[in-house]
């Protein structure tokens, strides 16, 4: 007779879990783990940036729902084979695609205790949510925020940006938005930013439920930065037709070449204007931690909000986005909302609120706060900010051998740590397409491109602590070697990729 499920008793015993059945055996794995991947780090300028991928290996992760157990040390095996070979390269000096930080060895230690405390920062009584709060603090000081001010761990500035326009949005339109959505008055708010703003700040208009074509692009001077007087007036001619101007959004380091808005001017027109004064600083807040381009950056300390990330500049490893909001009740007043099983008291577990999830979308968060407090301890901010002053003084290194060599082109002035040129040639577009994945693909450098004016540029976008000279110098090398095979057609093969 077989037995109903309410007869059947729980199996027990530690083999019902998922813990090892032999700790030492886990532990011998996780030292050679850590062994290799402290390796790894150590010995990253001997690998290549970055390679192509192999049909085999991306077949591997097409495999079937794994429904039997593997042993630890083979699937270790099957990432020290298949899946570390193949990483975006960030971690890499040679690594100036993009945006990206390098992480540090410090980092990845402090992720695998955030991992082994397994902490959820949405809410509850505990130290981990008392770390988030003091780089909360940190922040506000570094920034010269007022002690109300409140701030959260997000993934990345793309998100702390739509929180961003969605605390104004609620800052404007009242906390009713919530229940009742943007409605008729939500329909005539208009946003403003430069033509060199993340695209994510539209992504974030149209993800509020305002509309991306409610952010006004305004255009920029020669070296990218927003024309703050354009910005006025078309505030004044769109109140003229019954818009609602909210937003100003302000770049802190523009993503295509560096360029810094003038933030003091824009805080001056918020002032003015009652408008709420956004800083996407996602790279370029950072700079505050050296003397020498704080002062380029005042007028942010007059924001109402900023979106920064700590795993671009701050070296911490992905991800580790963060938003500040000048007024910690605004911010409430955008999230915060009541459920009974989220029920808060004075004492026990459920005691220390306002929690997180009062100020933004999620409720589980894990402990991105771990590794940016490691981070800021381990380094100190003085030692972070001289390595973003040299990144900028590379960057200065890599303009520099731009302009003596006759066969490239600057398109943009190095502005901070971002440098825009070209190979010269006919088709230069797609000879320089083609530079830039000839590189990548050597795994000698890996640079990315954007459009200037419409004319394509090779990237070098230098935010990895560990580059050096020797990598700038390579660079430059690829760029006149491939440049010089593409250019007489045969095809770009590799001036001796890197195995
Ligand atoms: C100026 C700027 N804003 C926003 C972003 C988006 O940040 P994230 O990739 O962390 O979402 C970036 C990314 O590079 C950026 O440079």
């Amino acid at each position: 007779m077989t037995r109903t499920l309410h007869e059947v008793p729980p199996p027990t015993g530690p083999s019902q879990t998922l813990d090892p059945q032999a700790w030492d055996e886990i532990r011998a794995q996780g030292h050679r783990m850590l062994d290799d991947m402290i390796d790894y780090v150590a010995d990253i300028r001997s690998c290549p940036v970055w390679r192509p991928i192999p049909d085999e290996v991306r077949a591997r992760f097409r495999a079937g729902l794994p429904r039997q157990a593997s042993d630890l040390a083979d699937v270790y095996q099957e990432f020290a084979d298949f899946i570390a070979p193949y990483a975006t390269g960030n971690v890499h000096p040679g690594f100036m695609g993009w945006v990206h930080g390098g992480g540090t060895a410090v980092g990845m230690l402090a992720e695998m205790l955030a991992a082994g405390l397994n902490a959820n920062l949405g809410g509850r009584d505990h130290i981990p949510i008392e770390v988030e709060r003091q780089i909360v603090e940190w922040t506000r000081a570094m920034f010269g925020f007022p002690r109300e001010a409140s701030g959260i761990f997000v993934t990345g500035t793309s998100m702390a940006n739509l929180m961003a326009v969605l605390v104004a949005r609620t800052a404007v339109l009242g906390p009713t938005v919530r229940q009742q959505g943007v409605g008729g008055e939500g329909a005539l708010l208009t946003a403003y930013a430069s033509t060199a703003a993340h695209g994510c700040v539209k992504k974030a208009m149209d993800l509020a439920g305002l509309g991306s074509d409610a952010l006004r692009s305004m255009r920029v001077d020669s070296s990218h930065r927003v024309d703050v007087a354009a910005i006025r007036a078309q505030i004044a001619r769109d109140r003229e037709i019954g818009l609602k101007p909210f937003l100003v959004v302000g770049s802190a380091g523009t993503v295509d070449i560096g360029a810094i808005d003038d933030l003091e001017a824009l805080s001056k027109l918020c002032r003015e204007e009652k408008l709420w004064f956004h800083v996407d600083g996602a790279y370029g807040a950072l700079g505050v931690l050296s003397p020498a381009l704080a002062p380029r950056l005042k007028g942010m300390e007059n924001a109402d909000s900023i979106a920064l990330d700590f795993h671009k500049w701050g070296q911490v490893p992905y991800d580790a986005g963060f938003l500040i909001v000048r007024d910690g009740e605004q911010h409430r007043a955008a999230f915060a909302a009541q459920a009974a099983y989220l029920q808060r008291e004075t004492r026990g577990l459920a005691a220390g609120s306002p929690w997180p999830c009062d100020l933004g979308p999620d409720l589980s968060r894990g402990f991105k706060a771990l590794k940016t407090w490691f981070t800021l301890k381990t380094f100190g901010t003085d030692k972070l900010g001289a390595m973003i002053e040299r990144s900028c003084a590379l960057a200065r290194y890599l303009e520099a051998r731009v302009l003596e060599e006759p066969r490239l082109e600057l398109l943009a002035p190095a502005q901070l740590n971002i440098v825009c040129f070209r190979y010269r040639a006919a088709d230069a577009d797609r000879i320089n397409g083609e530079i830039v994945i000839d590189i990548q693909e050597s795994g000698i450098s890996a640079p990315s491109t954007t459009t200037l004016d419409g004319r394509l540029a090779i990237r070098a976008a230098i935010v990895n602590h560990r580059t050096d000279v020797g990598e700038i110098d390579a660079l430059v090398k690829a760029v006149l070697d491939f440049g010089a095979r593409r250019s007489c057609g045969d095809g770009g093969r590799s001036p001796s990729p890197v195995t």
